[in-house]
């Protein structure tokens, strides 16, 4: 689902703006759709952690294509957010052998301490829970995501709780 249009302006920072370019310039005169899947991460990247309407409308014109053709490559991959996100996304992995090993067990535990379901965001705006498919760690399952860092092993209350308060722990030494 996408979100509603806000009507805000979203440009890239200068900065953001040269990476937009050379990643476009990868690609030949008339291809440079190709270059969609990186500038959607370097959206996500920019203007926190989610594509919203406005920032895809964006793409398409940086682009010279229909917003029609961002939005169905952006709703078509996992990795792409299309609502806002906690600080910590927690991308938890429910293929066959994380099942095996515990993914409900894992799910259903992070919902009672935080509190929400699947695809909603605590209170503090700390934590989004998020079903994906295999994230090709399966002999190390049950497993999440969270940004760069796979967290494997997490079949203990224990391994959960530690998770959660080292990425508390996190946000409070980056404030
Ligand atoms: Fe979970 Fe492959 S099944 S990482």
């Amino acid at each position: 689902m996408l979100a509603v249009k806000s009507g805000k302006q979203v440009e890239f920072s200068p900065a953001a703006m040269d990476r937009a370019r050379e990643i476009i310039s990868r690609y030949p005169d008339g291809k440079q759709k190709s270059a969609l899947l990186p500038l959607l991460h370097l959206v996500q990247d920019e203007f926190g952690n989610w594509l919203s309407v406005d920032s895809m409308d964006y793409i398409a014109r940086l682009l010279h294509i229909q917003p029609i053709e961002v939005y169905e490559v952006a709703t078509f991959y996992s990795m792409y957010n299309m609502q806002p996100v906690g600080r910590f996304l927690l991308e938890i992995c429910h293929t066959g052998p994380c099942e095996i090993r515990g993914a409900e067990e894992l799910i259903s535990t992070l919902q009672n301490k935080l509190l929400i379901k699947v695809g909603e965001t605590s209170a503090d705006g700390m934590f989004t829970l998020k079903r994906v498919e295999c994230l090709a760690a399966c002999g190390y399952a049950p497993m999440l995501q969270c940004g760069m860092h796979y967290h494997e092993f997490l079949d203990s209350e224990e391994k959960i709780d530690r998770l959660l308060n080292d990425l508390r722990s996190k946000a409070t030494q980056n404030n």
